[in-house]
């Protein structure tokens, strides 16, 4: 019982957050433009970056993420723009130099292959094309979520990655990806893991 209030009162900051607002922003999807959100869970980047005027493609492989945010697409004046498809950062459901954008939001501890991943950035990426990833850096204590995430220490450390920003830079740098800069620095005024590059 205790767990289920617990991801009750979870929900709306998977629903939106200032994180995704961020990145959003800073992505800055244009009109006509094809873009893709890696592990879009619920929509939270999505729904805001589908406003723009440009095709989102919502990738997920969880079923369960997939059928929330297909039942929220329904609820958006901009529903014709969001696509909602099975997939991962491993393996994007894009073509070839499709996609002029590409953003993650707190997805990057749960890839299972960091190079697959690369790989699959390098191909659907147009050359040009902007790649913003994010992780929110829970283990900082200036992040306001740190105590409560702390608590869910145990789980995190079996089941997640460990980021490393300046390996993902050297990766990126070495897969041909231009003006890449990893840190860990900050988003929305969070703590965050931070690679930022362009194809
Ligand atoms: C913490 S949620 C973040 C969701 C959303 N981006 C947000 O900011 O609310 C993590 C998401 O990553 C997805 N995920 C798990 N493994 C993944 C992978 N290998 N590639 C991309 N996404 C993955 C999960 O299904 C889940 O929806």
């Amino acid at each position: 019982m205790r767990g289920f209030v617990r991801y009750m009162k979870m929900l709306p900051k998977m629903w939106r957050s200032p994180v995704s607002r961020e990145v959003v922003r800073a992505i800055s999807p244009r009109p006509g433009e094809h873009v893709v959100d890696v592990g879009a869970g619920m929509g939270p980047a999505t729904v805001l970056a589908a406003k723009s005027g440009a095709s989102v493609l919502a990738v997920d492989p969880t079923r369960y993420m997939r059928r929330i945010l297909a039942v929220r697409r329904l609820g958006q004046r901009a529903r014709s723009a969001i696509h909602v498809a099975e997939g991962s950062a491993e393996l994007i459901p894009a073509d070839d130099q499709s996609i002029d954008a590409v953003w993650t939001v707190n997805t990057m501890h749960h890839w299972t292959d960091l190079d697959a991943a690369i790989l699959e950035l390098v191909r659907v990426l147009r050359p040009g094309g902007r790649l913003l990833l994010v992780d929110e850096d829970f283990d900082a204590p200036a992040h306001p979520a740190f105590a409560h995430m702390q608590e869910r220490r145990g789980h995190r450390d079996r089941h997640f990655t460990e980021i490393d920003p300046a390996v993902v830079e050297a990766k990126l740098i070495a897969a041909g990806f231009a003006s890449v800069e990893g840190s860990n620095g900050s988003m929305a005024d969070r703590p965050a893991k931070v690679v930022r590059a362009t194809r």
